[in-house]
Protein backbone atom coordinates (compact mmCIF):
# COMPACT_ATOMS: atom_id res chain seq x y z
CA UNK A 1 0.00 0.00 0.00
CA UNK A 2 1.24 3.49 -0.88
CA UNK A 3 2.24 5.54 2.09
CA UNK A 4 -0.12 8.14 3.63
CA UNK A 5 0.64 11.05 5.12
CA UNK A 6 0.03 10.53 8.85
CA UNK A 7 -2.78 12.63 10.57
CA UNK A 8 -1.18 12.38 13.82
CA UNK A 9 1.43 14.77 12.18
CA UNK A 10 -0.66 17.38 10.37
CA UNK A 11 0.34 20.25 12.60
CA UNK A 12 3.30 20.03 10.03
CA UNK A 13 1.13 20.47 7.24
CA UNK A 14 0.25 24.34 8.86
CA UNK A 15 4.00 25.04 10.20
CA UNK A 16 4.78 28.43 8.86
CA UNK A 17 7.56 27.50 7.98
CA UNK A 18 6.01 25.25 5.31
CA UNK A 19 4.18 28.42 4.20
CA UNK A 20 7.67 29.97 3.73
CA UNK A 21 8.26 27.45 0.96
CA UNK A 22 5.03 26.40 -0.28
CA UNK A 23 2.76 29.39 -0.59
CA UNK A 24 -0.90 28.44 -0.78
CA UNK A 25 -1.79 32.26 -1.56
CA UNK A 26 0.47 32.93 -4.59
CA UNK A 27 0.27 29.02 -5.90
CA UNK A 28 -3.64 29.69 -5.90
CA UNK A 29 -2.87 33.65 -7.58
CA UNK A 30 -1.49 31.79 -10.60
CA UNK A 31 -4.02 29.73 -11.28
CA UNK A 32 -6.30 32.48 -12.25
CA UNK A 33 -9.16 31.25 -10.20
CA UNK A 34 -12.57 33.28 -10.01
CA UNK A 35 -16.14 33.50 -7.68
CA UNK A 36 -17.58 31.62 -10.42
CA UNK A 37 -16.07 28.90 -10.13
CA UNK A 38 -15.78 25.39 -8.06
CA UNK A 39 -12.75 23.48 -7.09
CA UNK A 40 -12.06 20.16 -5.43
CA UNK A 41 -9.16 20.09 -3.20
CA UNK A 42 -8.65 16.05 -3.40
CA UNK A 43 -6.36 15.10 -0.17
CA UNK A 44 -6.84 18.26 1.48
CA UNK A 45 -5.30 16.85 5.00
CA UNK A 46 -6.08 19.99 7.68
CA UNK A 47 -7.14 22.19 4.74
CA UNK A 48 -3.65 24.40 3.99
CA UNK A 49 -4.97 25.49 0.41
CA UNK A 50 -8.79 25.03 1.03
CA UNK A 51 -9.03 27.52 3.25
CA UNK A 52 -7.49 30.15 1.18
CA UNK A 53 -9.15 29.11 -1.79
CA UNK A 54 -12.69 29.64 -0.06
CA UNK A 55 -12.07 33.24 -0.58
CA UNK A 56 -11.54 32.87 -4.11
CA UNK A 57 -13.86 30.81 -5.68
CA UNK A 58 -17.58 30.47 -5.45
CA UNK A 59 -17.42 26.77 -3.37
CA UNK A 60 -14.59 24.46 -2.38
CA UNK A 61 -15.14 20.49 -2.32
CA UNK A 62 -12.39 19.36 0.67
CA UNK A 63 -11.60 15.58 0.29
CA UNK A 64 -9.58 13.15 2.21
CA UNK A 65 -9.55 9.69 2.75
CA UNK A 66 -8.53 10.28 6.51
CA UNK A 67 -11.36 11.21 8.90
CA UNK A 68 -8.94 12.97 11.65
CA UNK A 69 -7.86 15.51 8.96
CA UNK A 70 -11.52 16.44 7.62
CA UNK A 71 -12.20 17.00 11.75
CA UNK A 72 -9.49 19.55 12.07
CA UNK A 73 -10.34 21.33 8.95
CA UNK A 74 -13.99 20.97 9.87
CA UNK A 75 -12.82 22.92 13.36
CA UNK A 76 -11.14 25.76 11.81
CA UNK A 77 -14.10 25.77 9.38
CA UNK A 78 -16.10 26.38 12.10
CA UNK A 79 -14.09 29.02 14.06
CA UNK A 80 -13.60 30.97 10.21
CA UNK A 81 -17.17 30.69 10.05
CA UNK A 82 -16.25 30.25 6.25
CA UNK A 83 -19.72 28.88 4.45
CA UNK A 84 -18.57 28.07 1.08
CA UNK A 85 -16.24 24.47 1.87
CA UNK A 86 -17.94 21.30 1.97
CA UNK A 87 -16.18 18.60 3.41
CA UNK A 88 -16.64 15.28 2.36
CA UNK A 89 -14.99 11.89 2.95
CA UNK A 90 -13.16 10.75 0.33
CA UNK A 91 -12.14 6.99 -0.89
CA UNK A 92 -8.76 6.20 -2.37
CA UNK A 93 -9.92 5.38 -6.18
CA UNK A 94 -13.34 6.93 -6.50
CA UNK A 95 -14.31 10.30 -5.70
CA UNK A 96 -17.68 10.92 -4.33
CA UNK A 97 -18.66 14.15 -6.70
CA UNK A 98 -21.10 14.38 -9.87
CA UNK A 99 -19.61 14.35 -12.94
CA UNK A 100 -19.07 17.40 -14.38
CA UNK A 101 -19.34 19.19 -11.12
CA UNK A 102 -15.84 21.25 -10.50
CA UNK A 103 -13.73 23.74 -12.74
CA UNK A 104 -10.37 22.85 -11.17
CA UNK A 105 -9.20 20.04 -9.05
CA UNK A 106 -6.49 20.41 -7.03
CA UNK A 107 -3.95 17.65 -5.29
CA UNK A 108 -0.93 19.11 -3.22
CA UNK A 109 1.34 16.31 -2.03
CA UNK A 110 -1.20 13.98 -2.60
CA UNK A 111 -0.42 12.41 -6.02
CA UNK A 112 3.03 10.39 -5.32
CA UNK A 113 0.52 9.06 -2.16
CA UNK A 114 -1.82 7.38 -5.04
CA UNK A 115 -2.70 3.75 -4.94
CA UNK A 116 -3.50 3.57 -8.31
CA UNK A 117 -3.02 6.95 -9.98
CA UNK A 118 -4.58 5.87 -13.40
CA UNK A 119 -7.75 4.44 -12.09
CA UNK A 120 -8.12 8.15 -9.97
CA UNK A 121 -7.19 10.39 -12.88
CA UNK A 122 -10.06 8.42 -14.35
CA UNK A 123 -12.60 9.96 -11.65
CA UNK A 124 -11.31 13.12 -12.09
CA UNK A 125 -11.72 13.47 -15.56
CA UNK A 126 -15.30 12.30 -14.75
CA UNK A 127 -15.62 15.36 -12.41
CA UNK A 128 -14.12 18.00 -14.21
CA UNK A 129 -16.56 19.90 -16.63
CA UNK A 130 -15.25 19.89 -20.04
CA UNK A 131 -12.86 23.45 -19.57
CA UNK A 132 -11.87 22.25 -16.30
CA UNK A 133 -8.53 21.93 -14.68
CA UNK A 134 -6.07 19.60 -13.14
CA UNK A 135 -3.62 21.10 -11.18
CA UNK A 136 -0.92 19.06 -9.52
CA UNK A 137 2.14 20.20 -6.76
CA UNK A 138 3.99 17.47 -5.59
CA UNK A 139 7.64 17.19 -4.20
CA UNK A 140 10.69 17.52 -6.56
CA UNK A 141 12.65 14.21 -6.88
CA UNK A 142 15.16 15.58 -5.33
CA UNK A 143 17.26 14.26 -1.74
CA UNK A 144 16.16 16.08 1.06
CA UNK A 145 16.15 15.93 4.59
CA UNK A 146 12.49 16.24 5.08
CA UNK A 147 9.31 15.51 2.78
CA UNK A 148 8.56 12.20 1.77
CA UNK A 149 11.99 9.66 0.73
CA UNK A 150 13.17 10.23 -2.54
CA UNK A 151 11.53 6.86 -3.52
CA UNK A 152 8.11 7.99 -3.31
CA UNK A 153 8.67 10.88 -5.04
CA UNK A 154 7.85 11.18 -8.64
CA UNK A 155 9.38 13.38 -11.10
CA UNK A 156 7.17 15.74 -13.06
CA UNK A 157 7.80 13.94 -16.54
CA UNK A 158 6.95 10.88 -14.87
CA UNK A 159 3.42 12.77 -13.40
CA UNK A 160 2.92 14.48 -17.08
CA UNK A 161 3.36 11.07 -19.12
CA UNK A 162 0.59 9.83 -16.80
CA UNK A 163 -1.68 12.27 -17.01
CA UNK A 164 -1.28 11.99 -20.71
CA UNK A 165 -1.90 8.78 -20.67
CA UNK A 166 -5.08 9.15 -19.10
CA UNK A 167 -6.57 11.73 -21.41
CA UNK A 168 -4.85 14.50 -20.12
CA UNK A 169 -2.79 17.01 -21.91
CA UNK A 170 -0.50 19.49 -20.05
CA UNK A 171 -1.10 22.99 -19.98
CA UNK A 172 1.53 24.63 -17.88
CA UNK A 173 4.58 24.08 -15.89
CA UNK A 174 5.88 25.63 -13.43
CA UNK A 175 7.83 25.74 -10.13
CA UNK A 176 5.12 26.14 -6.75
CA UNK A 177 8.78 27.04 -4.67
CA UNK A 178 11.65 25.70 -4.33
CA UNK A 179 10.88 22.11 -3.75
CA UNK A 180 7.83 21.57 -5.34
CA UNK A 181 6.51 21.71 -8.75
CA UNK A 182 3.27 22.71 -10.05
CA UNK A 183 1.18 21.31 -13.10
CA UNK A 184 -1.56 22.45 -14.78
CA UNK A 185 -3.63 19.86 -17.05
CA UNK A 186 -6.76 20.24 -19.11
CA UNK A 187 -8.95 17.09 -20.78
CA UNK A 188 -7.62 16.34 -24.13
C1 LIG B 1 0.78 15.18 2.46
S1 LIG B 1 -0.90 15.36 2.83
C2 LIG B 1 -1.23 16.91 2.03
C3 LIG B 1 -2.47 17.58 2.54
C4 LIG B 1 -2.83 18.91 1.86
N1 LIG B 1 -3.06 18.76 0.45
C5 LIG B 1 -1.75 19.93 2.09
O1 LIG B 1 -0.99 20.23 1.16
O2 LIG B 1 -1.65 20.43 3.22
C6 LIG B 1 -1.67 14.22 1.70
C7 LIG B 1 -3.14 13.99 2.01
O3 LIG B 1 -3.72 13.28 0.91
C8 LIG B 1 -4.66 12.36 1.45
N2 LIG B 1 -4.87 11.30 0.43
C9 LIG B 1 -4.02 10.33 0.05
N3 LIG B 1 -4.57 9.56 -0.90
C10 LIG B 1 -5.81 10.07 -1.14
C11 LIG B 1 -6.88 9.70 -2.02
N4 LIG B 1 -6.80 8.67 -2.85
N5 LIG B 1 -8.01 10.46 -2.03
C12 LIG B 1 -8.12 11.52 -1.17
N6 LIG B 1 -7.15 11.88 -0.30
C13 LIG B 1 -6.01 11.18 -0.30
C14 LIG B 1 -4.03 11.88 2.73
O4 LIG B 1 -4.98 11.33 3.59
C15 LIG B 1 -3.41 13.18 3.26
O5 LIG B 1 -4.27 13.89 4.09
Amino acid sequence: MAHKFDAKKAGILDSTDRAKFLDPDSNLGKLGLDREQVLVDLGCGSGFFSIPASRLVKKVFALDIQQEMLDILNEKIKKAKITNIEVILSEESFIPLHENSADVLLMVNVFHELEDRSYLLKQVKRVLNRKGRLVIIDWKKIEMDFGPPFEERLNEKDVINIGCSNGFTILEQSNAGPYNYLLVMGKS
